[in-house]
């Protein structure tokens, strides 16, 4: 009974609330440092575990000042409500008393079940020893401080300002950040629910509501069957979280075989050299005609008949970007491309014939490079020159998932330097504790590998030209990498 006046939080939304992985989180537990029950924890626990959480150190106040321009209306925000700030911290303040009240509950049943467990002895307590348990109970209630920065504050701001969301029955979970749809948050957490038009129209992102409730952010067409209504279908293209806790029965794609092959026109947003050898392509969708496709996937490019010289080019490329982002895709596209499929459509973007604005075809996805996501194990990537691309996909898929428990990457090139995007790769090291990064020379690749006697206990994902990879490969088994835990794309 006294567990139940506790504030109990999930671990993705305790972790959500530290700004901190849950793989983390889970660690700090598993190490003993913060009791859990039943995959919660006690938000007194929790401020025990991190003294120093405050607003600022958990980066909540940020993300809050991120999303505040989504939260309201424009017309009622500028008309009617008091400006953001203040109702921030008005809800803040509110969050405080709420929290101090749960705080005081807590202490004050504390004292009646010490007096209950009293009453029970079989000694009945004389008038003067209940009176002083009474006194001294009251006294210890009354004068605990408050602690200097409060879990249960923070705990309530979020959940005003991100929703929960429970997905059956995969069991996953997202959070959706002010009035965005449920469809771009999930997408955003890694998720690859059925989808289509994402703008109200087909009705391929129908989900069921099982509890909670949710408010239509934009106008649709589609219209719901009586039954479907019945059953509390909402399209998630076009409705965001309106209660702080929701669960949904959605369709999600497990495996490749479950998304359709598309076809979309999209357009030329960016492109940029990353160093000598490689450019980076930026495509970007139709609002209303999205790619559907798994982290790690490939498609084909194509250039229209009669676009500048009169004749088609297609090309097969990976996927660098990853489904989360959006409707942008971004490929890296090395010159010269060895695949003599690929080297015409290669060849055009390096000699200035494929421009801003342009529209390239792109249709697909193709391939079976995906994660795993069922797997708990370690991941390690090693990409060989622009095998990075779908190396790329798969790490930020495997990020917005956070359910690694370590993520390895190892990148190699024959040419010194030849890791075309460092920066990242470091950033990714110093953002997450989970990750380690190390670029190497082609040939040291083999010892590295067949050194690393951690491989065998991971699932290694290994992207490069088909003539590369084959020898890693072999090394990666000879180290007692399962074949089954060895994922290869050979491009
Ligand atoms: S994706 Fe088409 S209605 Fe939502």
């Amino acid at each position: 009974m006294l567990a139940a006046m506790s504030q109990w939080l999930t671990l993705s939304r305790a972790a959500h609330l530290l700004g901190i992985s849950r793989v983390a989180l889970q660690r700090r537990i598993r190490d003993g440092e913060l009791a859990s029950f039943d995959g919660m924890v006690d938000a007194t626990d929790l401020q025990r575990a991190w003294p120093q959480l405050d607003l600022d150190d958990s980066g909540s106040f940020e993300k809050t000042r991120a999303i505040r321009e989504d939260a309201f209306a424009r017309r009622l925000r500028e008309r009617v409500l008091p400006t953001q700030e203040t109702l921030a911290q008005r809800i803040f303040v509110q969050g405080q008393e709420l929290a101090e009240l749960q705080r005081t509950l807590t202490r004050y049943h504390a004292l009646f079940a010490a007096l209950r467990a009293r009453l029970d002895q079989p000694q009945v307590p004389a008038p003067a020893e209940l009176a002083a348990l009474l006194d001294d109970g009251l006294a210890r209630a009354l004068s605990e401080p408050p602690p200097p920065r409060d879990v249960g504050a923070l705990d309530a701001m979020l959940r005003v300002m991100s929703a929960h969301v429970t997905v059956k029955p995969s069991g996953r979970e997202f959070f959706v950040e002010g009035s965005e749809t449920l469809l771009k948050a999930a997408l955003r957490a890694g998720l690859a629910p059925n989808y289509g038009c994402g703008n109200g129209n087909c009705g391929l992102c129908k989900a069921r509501v099982v509890a909670g409730e949710t408010r239509d952010v934009s106008p649709s067409d589609y219209r719901f069957s009586e039954a479907e209504k019945a059953q509390n279908h909402v399209l998630m293209c076009s409705c965001t979280a309106l209660s702080s806790d929701l669960t949904l029965e959605v369709l999600e794609a497990g495996a490749p075989e479950d998304i359709p092959e598309q076809r979309v026109v999209a357009k030329v947003r960016r492109i940029d050299a990353l160093g000598a050898d490689v450019m980076r392509l930026h495509l970007q969708t139709p609002r209303s005609n999205r790619l559907r496709f798994l982290a790690g996937q490939r498609v084909t490019l194509g250039i229209r008949a009669g676009i500048r010289d009169g004749s088609d080019v297609h090309g097969e490329f990976s996927v660098a970007s990853c489904p989360c982002d959006d409707r942008n895709l971004i490929f890296h596209i090395a010159r010269n491309d060895h695949r003599a499929a690929s080297a015409d459509f290669s060849a055009c973007l390096f000699d200035g014939r494929i421009r801003l604005a342009d529209d390239v075809s792109v249709w697909g996805p193709w391939g079976t490079f995906v994660l795993e996501n069922s797997s708990p194990r370690p991941l390690v990537f090693i990409a060989l020159e622009d095998g990075f691309a779908p190396i790329n996909s798969l790490i930020e898929h495997a990020i917005a998932v956070d359910a690694a428990e370590s993520i390895t990457l190892y990148w190699a090139s024959a040419q010194v330097g030849g890791q075309y995007l460092p920066n990242q790769c470091r950033a990714w090291a110093e953002a997450l504790d989970e990750f380690s990064y190390r670029a190497l020379g082609v040939e040291e690749l083999p010892a590295v590998v067949g050194a690393n006697a951690a491989l065998a206990g991971s699932d290694v994902y290994l992207a490069g030209a088909a003539q590369s990879v084959g020898p890693i490969a072999e090394a990666l088994l000879a180290a007692g990498v399962p074949p089954a835990q060895l994922h290869v794309e050979p491009l």
